[in-house]
């Protein structure tokens, strides 16, 4: 019994060492990004953007906003960001085919090659991404703003859908700018 009762201790307290090595080890990068995003950081991130409810709306459109963390909700607005702004830029190049008032017609160019640079960029910021490359993401977010930005002042158009959809792919860089500044910054 004498014996046993010290060997149980250094044991265990060799095995609790041990854990409590690992946890420090592990916690400091693990538990930075594992956090479940609340509806409360969801609000905070949209109140970020321009249009907060259109934003909430976008994002929980996708199921794994339920359960996922900052990082994964980065790739959420990434993948509706593409969306979007690929439908734009599909929907642009059907018009210029169908156009014939050479005003309108300019103006479809100019943003199909603004939209061409945004997917490129949304791409982009998804290869960034998936190497945690948080200040290029950011960036590329940034860029892909100012893309479509170009193809919202050159347009005044007799367009039935091109005002909308700059509004929806806007809001959507304008996510992923918000979370990419929160991953970079580190926060939750
Ligand atoms: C963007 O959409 C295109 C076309 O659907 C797809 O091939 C590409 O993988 C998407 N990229 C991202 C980052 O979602």
């Amino acid at each position: 019994m004498k014996q046993i009762v010290p060997s149980f201790c250094s044991s265990s307290f060799l095995l609790i060492s041990r854990l409590l090595a690992i946890f420090l080890c592990i916690s400091p990068t693990q538990s930075r990004f594992s956090v479940k995003i609340g509806n409360d950081v969801l609000s905070q991130i949209c109140a970020q953007t321009e249009d907060r409810n259109s934003c909430l709306k976008a994002l929980q459109s996708d199921p794994r906003t339920a359960s996922t963390n900052l990082y994964g909700l980065a790739q959420i607005s990434i993948n509706l960001a593409n969306a979007t702004a690929t439908e734009t830029k599909t929907k642009i190049k059907s018009q210029l085919g169908q156009t014939t008032d050479p005003n309108l017609y300019d103006k479809y160019l100019h943003c199909l090659d603004s939209y061409v640079n945004a997917v490129s960029k949304i791409n982009y910021a998804n290869e960034r991404w998936s190497i945690k490359d948080f200040l290029a993401l950011e960036a590329a977010a940034s860029d892909c703003l100012i893309d479509i930005n170009t193809c919202k002042d050159v347009t005044t158009p007799a367009s039935p859908f091109l005002p909308q959809q700059n509004d929806k792919s806007h809001l959507l860089c304008s996510a992923m700018l918000t979370i990419a500044k929160r991953l970079a910054a580190g926060n939750n």
